[in-house]
């Protein structure tokens, strides 16, 4: 099966064996933002209130956001934190937010579980961004010891993505040619049978 995601005039493709969900076929990291759109508060929150009704490990709940709008003081510094790929695209978005979880290595459940509820709050953001006409594109691209250093993220807590919320130019000859070039490229994945095991490792499930 194939999805067409439609949002603005940039179209991608997802091949699926099976179906799955609109929100699920129609999700793709996108760099060829809309540098005129914005987002309210209304539309904000509700993206953020999607990361607050995550799965959570023992209802611990150790994911903190830091909420960025394009002009204002928090996306400009999360926009410096960015390396230089990220940086050529994602100050066009909207928002950012800056995900942030568990870290204390010495207490390996609460360590990688709080890593696992922080995947699930990006995953829900996105899928919630998607909902609303945004794209979500998260980011692993960002100087740390920065973001910590600008907010005075406290010891006990790391920084694990920053979530790029934008529209999708509506003129893609409106974006510069890597950008649109980059947009376009094939999305692919492994096939199920290669990631899906049953009875033994390396089996697939069918
Ligand atoms: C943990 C994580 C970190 C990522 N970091 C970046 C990043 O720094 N810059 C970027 O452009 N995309 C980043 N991505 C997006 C991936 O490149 C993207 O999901 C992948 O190419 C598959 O494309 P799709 O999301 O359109 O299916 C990241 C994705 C994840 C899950």
């Amino acid at each position: 099966m194939s999805a067409s995601p439609t949002l603005g005039t940039m179209q991608q493709s997802t091949e699926t064996a099976a179906w799955v969900h609109e929100l699920i076929a129609g999700r793709w990291s996108a760099r060829g933002f809309d540098a005129a759109a914005t987002i309210d508060d209304a539309e904000l929150t509700s993206i953020l209130e999607a990361a607050r009704w995550a799965p959570t490990w023992g209802r611990i709940q150790p994911v903190r956001l830091v909420v960025g709008r394009r002009g204002d003081s928090t996306f400009g510094a999360l926009t410096a934190s960015l390396n230089r790929g990220n940086a050529s695209w994602a100050p066009a978005a909207a928002a950012y937010i800056l995900v942030c979880t568990t870290d204390e290595p010495e207490d390996a459940a609460k360590h990688d579980y709080g890593a696992v509820d922080a995947g699930l709050a990006l995953s829900q953001m996105i899928l919630q961004a998607e909902a609303l006409g945004f794209n979500g594109h998260p980011m692993a691209g960002f100087s740390k010891a920065s973001v910590v250093e600008a907010f005075e993220i406290p010891e006990g807590v790391r920084p694990m993505a920053i979530l790029a919320v934008g529209r999708l130019a509506e003129d893609p000859s409106s974006l510069a040619d890597e950008i649109r070039e980059r947009d376009a490229w094939p999305r692919e994945r492994l096939p199920l049978d290669q990631i899906a095991f049953a009875e033994h490792w390396g089996t697939p499930f069918s």
